[in-house]
């Protein structure tokens, strides 16, 4: 029975690698919707992941959320690594500080004996800030970084809910749906074609410097998230491996 249980989600990661174009997906047991033990897993595997694709000298480039911020507590302590960064690759999203890029690389700098660099600003600037603020040296500096990056870890949030923990106005939160918004991941909105439709004016990483790093790490869990997934797949880089759950990936498949 276990091993049949297995094989099924073997090769449920295999059809759903093939159906949203990308190089891998890792599934977990179970839906962080309503089981704690599965967002355990999924934040678990993901940091095993990324274990194997660390190498010394490297820029890691780290999103905000819950579901990335679990993943640090994962990774092992080790000194093996040389010159290990991790840069926000995002301003700050709502309230919550532990849920933010700026604390989540410190969080996994420290667990790998590296070095970290933070961006403190608003993720989402007015068209003067962020005129201003692109002069600033340290802003450069960071837009050098991005360049350099190869790994990417992010998450892939619901439209409404990420606009709303953004604290939004109903008048913006209005115009996402009349865009027909689905998810959002690195201050852009998706549509169900994968269109972005709407993005926010930030300093963070942009869309098309995905296309050139080396490894996408892109975490996400639960039922409630399938539709955003389908969404964001519809346009993301191919090089990009998926770590989900049974619950997204089992209603992915149910939606298609
Ligand atoms: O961009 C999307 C968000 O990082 C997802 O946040 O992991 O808290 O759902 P979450």
């Amino acid at each position: 029975e276990v091993v049949r249980e297995w094989s099924g989600r073997l090769q449920l990661e295999q059809t759903l690698s093939k159906i949203l174009h990308i190089k891998e997906v890792i599934i977990v047991p179970g839906n962080v919707d309503t089981n704690t033990n599965a967002t355990m897993l999924l934040s678990q595997e993901a940091a095993k992941f990324l274990e194997s694709i660390l190498s010394n000298d490297k820029i890691v480039a780290v999103t905000g959320g819950s579901t990335i911020a679990s993943i640090s507590n994962f990774v092992q302590d080790t000194t093996k690594w040389k010159n290990l960064m991790f840069i926000a690759a995002r301003g700050g999203v709502g309230k919550d500080v532990t849920l933010q890029a700026n604390t989540i690389v410190s969080l996994f700098s420290n667990k790998t004996n590296g070095s970290y660099r933070t961006l403190y600003m608003p993720d989402s600037l007015s068209e003067e800030a962020y005129t201003t603020m692109k002069k600033e040296p340290f802003i450069q500096e960071m837009m050098d970084l991005y360049e350099k990056t190869s790994i990417i870890i992010h998450g892939i949030g619901d439209a409404e809910e990420m606009a709303r923990r953004r604290n939004s106005s109903e008048e913006e939160i209005e115009r996402l749906k009349e865009n027909g918004s689905v998810s959002e991941a690195f201050g852009y909105y998706f549509n169900d074609q994968g269109e972005a439709v709407h993005r926010i004016r930030t300093i963070g990483i942009q869309l098309k410097q995905l296309k050139n790093i080396e490894h996408l790490l892109a975490v996400a869990g639960g039922a409630k998230k399938a539709k955003a997934l389908l969404s964001y797949f519809k346009q993301a880089p191919e090089q990009t491996v998926l770590v989900t759950d049974e619950g997204a990936a089992n209603e992915m498949m149910n939606i298609i």
